[in-house]
This record gives structure tokens, C-alpha cells and sequence, in this order.
């Protein structure tokens, strides 16, 4: 079969972006798929082992934050289009450490805009930037009201300010350069291969290992949570049918306060391993709240629904089943990430 688009994804051996690859690889036969990826501890090529030795996936080891790295994947390939995911994605390592961030998700996706415009330059109008950004940008909801794609932007962690200024950046480069462009906003995403430091993940590898479940401050603060599969899908729909120049907001209308989702969680996992129920909600502990946790986030995405046509294909109680099935029947994922095996092995293997 011929090639009929080189497709950019950055960030595909992560969470989020593993799901994207997939999608597209699968679906797209016809579709060149370049994964560019640091490798970083949260990028892991044994989430898409599967996927290595099909004729339509390629992976190319590289840092978004290195301007070579990028002239050099933008001249082996011809690249038509880029999904930008590479990022640093959790808050709690952005307030111990926020410089990394802000070359990572800050330069590195301006440097990524300029090999765009440079490599794009004769017929631009025929590319797309095509950029997977956080609803977090617009800071934190009081108990009631949604984030709209018209809300102000008003980040309040280092995560969210690095991931609202490259927003602008993208926006920038479309009003002044006329890069074609497109931006998508989504809520927590949960399910297989996400790191076990973010909530869900790292309470089913606790509760596994009989280790406390740790709950900031009261455990009040709600947020959205998706399906990541729905998440991939929301991507190939905005990436085919979405309009140039615009914003949409993807998200699940399914909130949940943190001490409400982590019972609910400690009941799937009770049932799952056969305890008596009530055996998981024991390990519940309370610890000192993040700095600046922001209380609610939720998101309308009415536009993303009436335009295009999406809609999360699962609930939360199929969703949550399906997460738990994934992390208790793939012991060894998880050993080789917590035990920090795979990075050695990619130590190793790309010395
Ligand atoms: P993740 O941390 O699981 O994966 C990030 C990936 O980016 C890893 O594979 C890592 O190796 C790669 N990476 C990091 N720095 C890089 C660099 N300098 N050069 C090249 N690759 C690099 O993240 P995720 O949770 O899958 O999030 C993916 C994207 O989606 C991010 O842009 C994030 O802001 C956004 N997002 C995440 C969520 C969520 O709930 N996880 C929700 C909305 C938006
Ligand atoms: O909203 C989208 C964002 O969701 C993404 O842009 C981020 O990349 C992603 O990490 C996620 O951010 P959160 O900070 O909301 O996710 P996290 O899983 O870290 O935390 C979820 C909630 O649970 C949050 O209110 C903090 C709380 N929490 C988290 C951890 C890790 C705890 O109470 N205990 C914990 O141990």
C-alpha cells in the first residue's frame, strides 16, 4: 500500500501518547507513523512491543528539546503533519523542579514550531501543528460552572503555566507565520500504561503491594476523568475533521472527588483480588495537600460533541473495570516501571 501521509507524533512511548500511535497505526494502514520520543522515565517502548515490527510504525529517538534532533527527523522523513504530546506531565515533579518544564514543553515545542515553518515553508497551507494540551491551563473551578474553550487562560502550577505559554506559542506562530494549527484540551485521562505516580495507577500499584493509599489535604479536590482510549479517539477525529485554527475541549462529564474515586477504585480492586470488601479502603491515608492544589476541574465539551461528532465510547464503571483488568494482568509492566528496569534497559540499548 502506498504512503499517503508522514504523520509526526511526539511523545508516543508515553501514556497518552502510546494510545494516539495505536490508534492511528491501526486504523491508517496507509499512514506513516514516526514516533519521536526522549525516551525520558515516563517514555517506554514496551507499551507499543506489538506494534514494532509493522511496516507503517516507525520510532526515532529523539529530544524535542535538541534543534538537531528535530532537523534531523524532518529531513530522513517528509513529513505532512505533527501530533505534538512530548511533554513533562506531572504537577507534583513541576513544583520540585520547574525549569525542566519549561524547557521541555516550553522551548522544546518552539523549537519543534520552527523546524515546522522551516522544513513547511513552500507550501505550508498544506500541513498541520497539531498540538494535545491540558485543561489546566484554565486554572481551577469553584463548585460549580464548566471550562469552555472561550475561558480565560489562568494557570496556577509550574506544569499548567509551561503547557498554557505553549499554547500561546502555537497560536502565535498561526497568527504570525500562518502555520496551520490546532489545539486540543482534555481532563484526566485514566487506563492501561499510565506511570504509576499519577492517582490511579499508583493506588492499584499500592494497594497490590499493601502500601498506604496517600490522599492530599482533605481529599475534596474533583477532577474530570476520561477514558484514554476516548482521548485517542477525541485525537484522530479533531486531527481529520477538526477546523484549522481552532480549540477543542475533550473531557468525560464525570467528576469525582479524589476520596470518592479511590473508594470506588478500592472496590474494583477488592472484587478483583478477591478480598473482602473494605480490605483496600484500610490503606487510605491522609497526607499534607499539594502546594496550590487546584479544586475542581471540568470540562464542557459541547463543541467537540455538536461539531465533530464525538462522544466517549466508555463509562467510568467500564472504564475503571478495564484499567484494573489491564494493571493485575500485566504484573510485569508494572515491575519493569517500578523497579526502573526498562529505563536501564534503554540505558543500554541507545548508549
Ligand atoms: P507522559 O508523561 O506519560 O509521556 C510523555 C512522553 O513524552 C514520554 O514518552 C516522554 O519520554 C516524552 N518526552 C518527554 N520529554 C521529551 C523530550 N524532551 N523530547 C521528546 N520526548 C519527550 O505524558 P501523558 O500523560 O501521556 O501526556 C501526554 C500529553 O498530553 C502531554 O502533553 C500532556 O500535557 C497532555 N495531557 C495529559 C493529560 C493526562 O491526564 N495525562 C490530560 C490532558 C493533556
Ligand atoms: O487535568 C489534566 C491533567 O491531569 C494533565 O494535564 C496532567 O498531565 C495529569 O498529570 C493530570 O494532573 P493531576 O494533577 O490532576 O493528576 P494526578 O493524578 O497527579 O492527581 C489527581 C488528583 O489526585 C489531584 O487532585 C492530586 C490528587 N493526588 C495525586 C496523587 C499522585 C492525591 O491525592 N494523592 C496522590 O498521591
Amino acid at each position: 500500500m502506498g504512503v499517503s501521509k508522514q504523520i509526526l507524533i511526539t511523545g508516543g512511548a508515553g501514556f497518552i501518547g502510546s494510545h494516539v500511535i495505536r490508534q492511528f497505526v491501526f486504523n491508517y494502514p496507509e499512514y506513516q507513523i514516526i514516533n519521536f520520543d526522549k525516551l525520558t522515565y515516563a517514555g517506554n517502548l514496551e507499551n507499543l512491543l506489538d506494534l514494532e515490527s509493522l511496516p507503517n510504525y516507525t520510532f526515532f529517538k529523539g529530544d524535542i528539546t535538541s534543534t538537531k534532533d528535530l532537523a534531523t527527523v524532518f529531513s530522513k522523513y517528509n513529513i505532512d503533519n505533527v501530533i505534538h504530546l512530548a511533554a513533562e506531565s506531572h504537577v507534583d515533579r513541576s513544583i520540585e523542579n520547574p525549569n525542566v518544564f519549561v524547557e521541555t514543553n516550553v522551548t522544546g515545542t518552539v523549537n519543534i514550531l520552527n523546524q515546522c515553518l522551516k522544513s513547511w515553508s513552500n507550501d505550508i497551507a498544506e500541513h498541520v501543528f497539531y498540538h494535545i494540551s491540558t485543561d489546566e491551563v484554565y486554572g481551577s473551578l469553584g463548585n460549580t460552572g464548566l471550562f469552555k474553550e472561550t475561558t480565560n487562560y489562568d494557570p496556577k502550577s509550574p506544569y499548567s503555566a509551561s503547557k498554557a505559554s505553549s499554547d500561546h506559542f502555537v497560536r502565535a506562530y498561526a497568527n504570525t507565520y500562518k502555520l496551520p494549527v490546532k489545539i486540543s484540551n482534555c481532563s484526566n485521562n485514566y487506563g492501561p500504561n499510565q506511570f504509576p505516580e499519577k492517582l490511579i495507577p499508583l493506588c492499584i500499584n499500592n494497594i497490590k503491594n499493601n502500601k498506604s493509599l496517600p490522599i492530599y489535604g482533605a481529599g475534596l479536590n474533583i477532577r474530570d476523568w476520561l477514558y484514554v482510549e476516548d482521548h485517542a479517539k477525541a485525537i484522530d477525529t479533531i486531527f481529520h475533521t477538526g477546523k484549522i485554527g481552532e480549540t477543542y475541549n475533550v473531557g468525560g462529564l464525570n467528576e469525582w472527588t479524589n476520596i470518592d474515586l479511590v473508594k470506588k477504585l478500592c472496590q474494583v480492586m477488592d472484587n478483583a483480588l478477591g478480598q473482602q470488601n473494605g480490605t483496600s479502603e484500610g490503606l487510605i491515608t491522609y497526607v499534607e495537600d499539594r502546594k496550590g492544589h487546584d479544586l475542581r476541574y471540568a470540562i464542557d465539551a459541547t463543541k467537540l460533541s455538536n461539531e465533530l461528532n464525538w462522544k466517549p465510547a466508555e463509562t467510568f464503571e467500564t472504564g475503571i473495570l478495564k484499567t484494573v483488568d489491564w494493571y493485575l494482568r500485566n504484573d510485569a509492566w508494572l515491575n519493569n516501571v517500578v523497579s526502573g528496569e526498562y529505563v536501564k534497559y534503554y540505558a543500554e540499548k541507545y548508549s
